[in-house]
């Protein structure tokens, strides 16, 4: 079976074309990051406008890379839910027109589902096992028994762990998206812990991030290091920034461990899956193999290009759902959750 994969539902315009025999075939991505990165997060209105410029670029050139045709295709898998309604709509509308024309059947994907099950792409894992979902709109904990089959077993009450990533380092006057620069300064602090911020205190599978900006925020201040009036940083102490990537990173991988060894406890799991944005963090990777290296369980997390927002993702979800039968019809509607 192949399958054509489009997502649309955030910053990126990605399309892949994957096949049940040959596996990834193409895997194609216009990034709208620099769109983006002096407001410092994503603008839904300018994210929407650049998915209807660039989509028909992104699918030819996908197709033209995976050396085949809208008429070797099996099946248009789409992210219909949850993202920014204007983006998803894009990608919906566009996978409709290809799938109506070609009469080819068409999949709705659930984008977190194409997220959870990107570390099938390129290893086999046993089932059941936990999967951390980690990227700038979700933080999740998912029981996965097989395909299609997973229940939620905690999830962020506010902000997503990317998120938090990225208002922390927009309050360090630094680009969006702050993940990666938060790593790089971090490790420039060899990942030690100076500021000791809050670890959350209720044991459950849950996960909270808004407070830990918060207390950077106030930690800033009485440093003396920034200005609540103005909402700037007041000094370039390139030092401090160091100290709070460091911080916040430890911090981070703390919350990540403790909840893991919430869930361990609760089910039985021969596996531990690490994936979405936050999962291209290398510190944070490696903490996360220790940990499941400890407790004689697979780790797996994809490559990076898997990680952040991706068309491959959402084909091989979207070929999951299609091997079982599990069409959409040309009234696929999108969800914002
Ligand atoms: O999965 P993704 O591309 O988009 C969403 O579905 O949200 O994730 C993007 C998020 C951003 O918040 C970004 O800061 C974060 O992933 N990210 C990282 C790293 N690379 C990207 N966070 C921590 N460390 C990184 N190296
Ligand atoms: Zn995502």
């Amino acid at each position: 079976m192949r399958i054509l994969g489009i997502e649309t539902s955030c910053d990126e315009t990605a399309v892949a074309v994957y096949d049940s025999e040959l596996g990834v075939l193409s895997n194609v991505l216009f990034s709208q990051i620099p769109l983006h990165s002096a407001f410092g997060g994503v603008v839904p209105e300018i994210a929407s406008r650049s998915h209807i410029e660039q989509i028909h670029h992104v699918v030819r050139e996908a197709l033209a890379r995976a050396n085949c045709s809208l008429s070797s295709l099996d099946a248009i898998a789409v992210t219909n839910r949850p993202g920014l309604p204007g983006s998803l709509l894009v990608g919906v509308g566009f996978a409709k027109a290809i799938a109506f024309a070609s009469a080819l059947p068409l999949v709705g994907v659930n984008h977190l589902e194409g997220h959870i099950y990107s570390s099938h792409i390129e290893q086999d894992l046993p089932f059941p096992y936990v999967c951390l979902t980690a990227s700038g709109g979700h933080t999740a904990l998912y029981y996965v028994e097989d395909f299609t089959h997973y229940k939620l077993l905690g999830e962020t009450t506010d902000d997503a762990a990317g998120e938090a990533f990225d208002k922390i380092a927009k309050l360090l006057g630094l680009p969006y998206p702050g993940g990666p620069r938060i790593e790089q300064l971090a490790r420039e602090g060899e990942f030690r812990d100076y500021f000791s911020y809050p670890r959350l205190k209720k044991q459950d599978a849950n996960f909270s991030f808004s407070g830990l900006k918060t207390a950077v925020l106030y930690d800033l201040i009485k440093r003396g290091a920034y200005d609540p009036e103005t909402k700037s940083l007041t000094t370039d102490d390139h030092d401090l920034k160091v100290k709070v990537a460091s911080s916040l990173l430890v911090c981070i991988k703390d919350i990540f461990l403790n909840r893991l060894t919430y869930v361990y406890n609760q089910v039985p799991v021969r596996a531990l899956s690490f994936v979405g944005g936050v999962a291209c963090n290398a510190y944070l990777k490696d903490a996360l193999r220790a940990f499941a290296s400890d407790r004689n369980s697979i780790f797996a997390t994809p490559s990076p290009a898997y990680c952040t927002d991706n068309g491959a993702m959402i084909a091989f979800a979207g070929y999951q759902r299609a091997q079982r039968g599990e069409f959409s019809d040309l009234t696929l509607d999108i969800g914002t959750r």
